[in-house]
């Protein structure tokens, strides 16, 4: 038999088909009752009444429970008043297995129960909408990158060296060593993109978070695109482009999951390139001008970076920073040695950083001594050096935390329910 899921529902109007799911909900009224039928791919109701089943299937009402697998089989029907204008006309019912006592009830539970029930949670609308627009939000990574001529190198999880510092690692036993896990696969991305211009890689990133914030998780996924002959405003006109291609394709392609969600869209209509681009200095002003509690040469905290974004009604781009408060890796502006050419990208609404990224240091005199003042062992970095040493050339590129966005697009508070399975401090089940 042909597969048939309820997000074609609209081609079969009038036919008989059959639908593989889950009972979402069930509602009674007396003569006919109701079964929301949901396959993954939509929601539909379905109408058992006595007249068009045996007494078998029409008594089910009284067993089927929330959560239930079940096959239905009946003639779908224009109903506009109804989820998803469909409905099923049921014909007949069989069940796979009756769930018994599902955790996850429609009414409200705490956030710390639910991350407990995850791996069920997900079944739910509003996580589902969620996840829907994290692949929306991936695709559309790979989509523009790949449609720009980039191409995809992966780089490994298990690494030798830090990239972001030494202070947030995650060692494990590699054999009669250890190794870490990988903070960023951005190092190794420049060797890619010495290899084929423009690059990318995409994939798990790990930091031993110490901060319970609503914006880190201890593993998260990062899409890097790294850039040969790129420079810093190279690098922010990629950026923009970047984002404003993920968001205008969430708008045009997950309707149905952001009106799930409640979510004002105006804000996401308005991300269109270019956007503004202030310095370290102007933002540091702007946190001042605002009575903010920072002191000039610092990392912006939470907060400071939400009165920065409310100041715009699109995403922003903060370069040249403070090279302290930055990695061993970036070039220093050669107006003002202090300044690192970082850019961090912001995103409206009081979601913070989303993107972090700059131009490399590309001589290897003076990598050698960051690498040195930053207390890290010339050793560990021998191959990185080497690109310095044949064909160095300048070359920019960024890190965009995929949960970072998602947690912006679909207007969710934390973190945490934008990836499948989050991992923090305190959370490493299910
Ligand atoms: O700013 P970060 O640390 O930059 C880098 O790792 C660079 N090596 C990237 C590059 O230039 N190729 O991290 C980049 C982004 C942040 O802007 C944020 O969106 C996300 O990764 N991120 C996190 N997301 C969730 N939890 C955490 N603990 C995160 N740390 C960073
Ligand atoms: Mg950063």
């Amino acid at each position: 038999m042909e597969k048939r899921f309820l997000s074609d529902i609209s081609e079969i109007e009038g036919k008989e088909a059959t639908f593989d799911g889950w009972v979402y909900n069930t509602r009674s009224i007396g003569k006919i009752w109701f079964l929301i039928l949901r396959d993954g791919t939509a929601m539909t109701q379905c109408v058992v009444s006595s007249d068009k089943t045996s007494d078998n299937v029409f008594n089910l009402e009284n067993t089927l429970t929330q959560e239930s697998s079940i096959t239905v089989t009946g003639i779908v029907k224009e109903e506009q008043r109804s989820i998803g204008g469909y409905e099923i006309l049921v014909e007949n019912i069989v069940v796979h297995q009756l769930a018994q006592d599902y955790p996850i009830s429609l009414k409200e539970h705490g956030t710390s129960f639910l991350m407990d029930y995850r791996h069920l949670w997900i079944r739910s609308k509003r996580q589902h909408a969620i996840l829907k627009i994290r692949h929306q939000v991936i695709k559309s990574c790979r989509d523009f990158l790949d449609n720009n001529g980039f191409t995809l190198v992966d780089t490994p999880i298990f690494t030798a060296n830090a990239c972001e510092g030494t202070s947030n690692l995650f060692n494990v036993d590699y054999f009669d060593r250890s190794a870490y896990l990988t903070q960023s696969g951005q190092l190794y991305s420049e060797a890619s993109a010495a290899s084929f211009g423009k690059v990318y890689c995409f994939g798990p990133a790990f930091r031993a978070e110490k901060s319970k914030t609503r914006r880190h998780l201890t593993e998260f996924w990062m899409v890097e695109p790294e850039m040969a002959y790129y420079d810093l405003d190279d690098n922010m006109d990629l950026a923009e482009q970047f984002v404003e291609s993920i968001v205008q394709s969430c708008l045009n392609n997950c309707e149905n999951e952001l009106d799930t969600l409640e979510r004002d869209t105006s804000f996401l209509e308005k991300v269109k390139a270019p956007f503004p681009r202030i310095t370290y200095d102007e933002a540091a002003k702007i946190l001042s001008n605002n009575g903010a509690d920072f002191s000039y040469g610092n990392d912006f905290g939470g907060t400071d970076e939400t009165i920065i974004s409310e100041q715009y009604d699109r995403p922003i781009m903060v370069h040249r920073w403070p090279a302290d408060v930055k990695a061993f890796y970036m070039k220093r502006d050669n107006k003002n040695e202090k300044l690192a050419l970082g850019v961090d990208m912001l995103a409206p609404e009081g979601y913070g950083e989303i993107i972090g990224g700059g131009q490399r240091e590309d001589d290897l005199e003076i990598l050698e001594k960051r690498i040195e003042e930053h207390g890290l062992d010339k050793k560990d970095f021998k191959w990185y050096l080497d690109l310095r040493k044949y064909g160095s050339v300048p070359h920019s590129g960024f890190g965009l935390g995929i949960e970072r966005i998602v947690a912006w697009i679909t207007g969710i508070k934390h973190i945490r329910e934008t990836i499948p399975f989050p991992r923090t401090i305190s959370r490493l089940e299910p």
